[in-house]
């Protein structure tokens, strides 16, 4: 049988996500059940990490521990590839005495050089490219609050990164409106747009791509690797900021999600954010439960 990996959101049918969120719920609310410890017994986990990581890392640490298994943590200066073994190798290895690698990296086709000299499944625990695993979570939070997405109307404010292009995935994946504000020169790739099947469009003004929507996302305007164009980058997102003014032109029960770390002041003030529209807390608790059923699918 191939090995199924899970490096985009695109990677599984629609039906099987549909699926997982399904497992997911089941997961949650029977945590405490022994078949549930039991599922990744004598098994182990590489978690290949590239770039820094609170809740990816902690929530697929935990993953594997109640599921009754071992993760092995790997950071950037702690294995022979920081003396330059090659990716390729590394992998064939962790492939053959481990049983799932996850990994999070720069490049998409650093992924794909895992993937492709590995028998266990793999995991984008986030790149350049995409965040499906991110995803995942956003997904269920919106339907545990919500009972579904469908034909729900999402808004992304700010940049057109790799958490929103994943969330292009999901529009299509999962039949959802996604309207995408960005500062000019920071939306996502138009080849990108046209394939999510008229399911995600740029408006260019926030307040009308915020308006009459069901849920407001936004993400930091510096992720990991971008520190050098700091100064750029603030002067182009100032403005693209998620105020409580903004959140007003949102339905009146609108959510509002961050995948996290957030900076209050810059992407989205202290009161959207801790304030009761938002969700964040749950979102980041669901990245455990998500992932148990996404284990539990590819294994
Ligand atoms: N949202 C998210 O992936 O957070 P970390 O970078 O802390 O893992
Ligand atoms: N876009 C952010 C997401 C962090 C979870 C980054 O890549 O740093």
């Amino acid at each position: 049988m191939k090995t199924k990996h899970f490096l985009t959101l695109i990677d599984l049918k629609s039906e099987e996500l549909h699926d997982l969120m399904e497992r997911t719920r089941f997961m949650k609310n029977n945590m405490r059940s022994e078949s549930h410890s039991k599922l990744m017994s004598g098994m182990t986990v590489a978690l290949l990490f590239e770039k820094t990581s609170t809740r990816t890392r902690v929530s697929f640490e935990v993953a594997t521990s109640q599921l009754g298994g071992h993760a092995l943590f790997l950071a950037p200066g702690d294995s022979q590839l920081s003396r330059g073994e090659s990716l390729s190798d590394t992998a064939r290895i962790l492939s053959r005495m481990t049983d799932l690698i996850v990994m999070r990296t720069s490049t998409q086709e650093r992924l794909l050089t895992v993937a492709s000299n590995s028998q266990v499944p793999v995991i984008n625990a986030m790149s350049d490219d995409f965040h499906p695993c991110q995803l995942l979570a956003d997904i269920f939070t919106f339907i545990e609050k919500r009972g579904s997405i469908r034909d729900a109307n999402v808004a992304w404010v700010g940049d057109g990164n790799n958490v929103c292009r994943s969330w292009i995935h999901a529009a299509s994946q999962f039949g959802f409106n996604l309207r995408i504000a960005s500062p000019k020169g920071y939306s996502p790739d138009t080849k990108m747009l046209d394939l999510a099947l008229g399911k995600a469009t740029i408006i260019e003004d926030i307040t009308t791509a915020v308006t009459g929507c069901d849920l407001v996302v936004t993400d930091t305007w510096f992720s990991i690797g971008q520190e050098d164009d700091k100064i750029k980058r603030k002067e182009a997102f100032s403005g693209y900021c998620v105020t409580n003014e903004l959140m007003s032109a949102a339905n009146s029960d609108a959510l509002f999600m961050h995948c996290l770390p957030a900076y209050r002041g810059n992407e989205v003030t202290a009161d959207v954010i801790d304030g009761p529209q938002s969700v964040v807390w749950d979102e980041a608790e669901n990245r455990l439960h998500t992932q148990k059923a996404l284990i539990e699918f590819l294994l």
